[in-house]
């Protein structure tokens, strides 16, 4: 499997730290030096489909192919707001695709989980040549506004990938750990006639430090586990793009690797954790910026809510 097209898609509405400062008790300071973020997009007035149709458009038009010639749909989604239908159906007829689509709800790490699902179909339907992948959440609105622990966190955007049959696909490790203590969200269903129990409504809820020690372990177990699969070391890895949720997070996975800072670039200061979007849209401003050179390696990681975890090694062999 190869990736020949990327593209990304971000709402409108920028909202600095200092934005937040205004109707909570934070400051620019305290958000730059925990997190690294500082400023996120925000939608407003947008659609996230429509967000998620324009990255899926950028991606078709960076491989050169119509969205007639697609055979699989991979939508990436923690919530918007449809239940049903899917999101990739949506975007299946926005960008006007014929073909069978589906949705996945990996959390953080669903980019990893989409490629490796689509890994599999090319090996196991011979009909398939050519998936596209789209990330697209608004994980700011899960959070309560009112909470300065959670809401300075995130921002909202799409990514997307084209992929093709071919060799780039090295090695892939996914781990999920039942753990939804450490990051959750419920909402109330429809009530019934039949309803008795309790049923919890509310924003996310997170406990900040146990998801930093359960992404850290989890990412340096799954890049491990990669380069040692594929044959090779730290050292030979070019790009490192991980989950761009904290960048003391990054910074910690980097220290004990012990790889250069070049070697992980990172937007979360202009974008803020955007869960699965992250990766891609990452993946998207290196690709068109003309930082991936032909016959690099990348390791991609990502960790997220629940708790979920994986990590994958490609080659890069778009020019
Ligand atoms: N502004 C100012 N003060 C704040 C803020 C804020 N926005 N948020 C929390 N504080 C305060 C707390 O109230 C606390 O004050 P206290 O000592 O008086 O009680 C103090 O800052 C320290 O709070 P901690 O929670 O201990 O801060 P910590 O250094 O752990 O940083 C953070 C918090 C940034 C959330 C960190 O734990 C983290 O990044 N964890 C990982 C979270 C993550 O990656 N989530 C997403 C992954 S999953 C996904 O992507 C969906």
């Amino acid at each position: 499997m190869n990736i020949t097209g990327t593209g990304s898609a971000h709402p409108s509405l920028t909202v600095t730290n200092e934005m937040l400062a205004d109707f909570l008790d934070t400051s620019d300071e305290w958000i730059v030096t925990r997190t690294g973020i500082k400023q996120r997009q925000i939608i407003s007035n947008e659609r996230l489909e429509d967000l998620a149709a324009t990255a899926a458009d950028n991606a078709l038009t960076d491989a050169g192919i119509k969205a007639s010639e697609l055979d699989f749909i991979i939508c990436s989604n923690v919530v918007n707001e449809y239940i049903t239908p899917s999101m990739s159906c949506i975007i299946q007829g926005k960008i006007g695709a014929e073909c069978p689509c589906i949705d996945i709800n990996g959390a953080c790490a669903g980019f990893i989980y989409a490629l490796d699902m689509a890994n599999s179909f090319f090996q196991s339907k011979s009909e398939i040549n050519t998936i596209l992948i789209v990330c697209a959440e608004e994980p700011t609105r899960m959070v309560d506004w009112q909470q300065r622990n959670t809401c300075v966190l995130f921002g909202d955007g799409a990514g997307a990938v084209v992929l093709t049959r071919g060799n780039d696909f090295k090695a892939v490790k996914l781990t999920s750990i039942s753990k939804s203590e450490a990051l959750y969200q419920m909402r109330k269903l429809e009530s019934t006639p039949f309803i008795s129990k309790d049923e919890p409504d509310g924003p996310l809820v997170m406990k900040g430090q146990d998801v930093f020690k359960l992404a850290v372990a989890a990412s340096l177990k799954d890049i491990e586990c990669v380069v040692r699969e594929s044959g090779n070391t730290y050292d030979d890895v070019d790009h490192y793009l991980l989950h761009q949720a904290n960048i003391r997070i990054i910074e910690t996975i980097r220290n004990y690797i012990n790889q250069s800072e070049e070697k992980f670039p990172h937007n979360i200061e202009n974008y803020g954790n955007t869960s699965s979007a992250s990766i891609p849209i990452l993946l998207d401003e290196l690709n068109r910026n003309k930082q991936l050179k032909c016959g690099d390696t990348l390791v991609l990681s990502a960790f997220g809510a629940g708790f979920t975890a994986g990590a994958c090694l490609f080659k890069w062999s778009k020019n």
